[in-house]
């Protein structure tokens, strides 16, 4: 295990039958909470992505948890952050994407003009446990025409089998959780 995976272990807390019976949900305020855990699991995050060859033009977070992360992520990489939306919150044109969830389905959205062509942008969240929220938003913005380099996420839920249903999109997680 890797020190900022063990960090991130340290700081994540399990909070049993949340939001349902049966779940055990990974909750990262204490990550959150500790200014210097979390700043150094942004700069672990950023420093994969500081000098690239080819280097990221924006950061897209997904409500609402990836926007703690983007945002603060985006800040030191010094580029712009767009955020994905739950539908019915952005308040200019936007464009959608629904995806299933376990019962129902779930609409995420983004401003129409928040991406540009070819733009190069990282996709970041908190967890990925399924992969639906990622897929979709992943999808949303290469629908609108951003060249989307990767997902970056503090934590995967393994069990879930969310990086296989990612396919050939591009995944890193700090920490893994089988
Ligand atoms: C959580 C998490 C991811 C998503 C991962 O968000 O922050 O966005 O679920 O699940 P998936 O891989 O199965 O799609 P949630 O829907 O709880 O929204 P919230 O951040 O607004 O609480």
């Amino acid at each position: 295990m890797t020190a900022v995976s063990q960090l991130v272990a340290s700081l994540l807390r399990d909070v049993a039958d949340f939001p349902k019976p049966g779940v055990v949900f990974k909750d990262i305020t204490p990550l959150l909470g500790d200014g210097e855990a979390f700043g150094a699991v942004i700069r672990e995050l950023a420093a994969r992505h500081t000098g690239a060859a080819q280097p990221i033009d924006a950061v897209a977070g997904v409500e609402a948890r990836g926007f703690i992360i983007g945002a603060a992520l985006a800040l030191e990489l010094g580029v712009g952050f767009v955020p994905v939306r739950k539908a019915g919150k952005l308040p200019g044109e936007t464009v959608q994407r629904t995806y299933d969830l376990e019962y129902g389905t779930a609409t995420i959205e983004i401003h129409a003009d928040a991406v540009t062509a070819g733009q190069r942008v990282l996709l970041v969240d908190d967890v990925l446990a399924t992969g639906g929220t990622a897929i979709a938003a992943w999808d949303l913005l290469t629908d609108c025409g951003a060249d989307v380099v990767g997902f970056d996420t503090i934590v995967e839920l393994a069990f879930l089998g969310g990086r296989d249903a990612m396919g050939e999109r591009s995944v890193h997680a700090l920490h893994v959780v089988t």
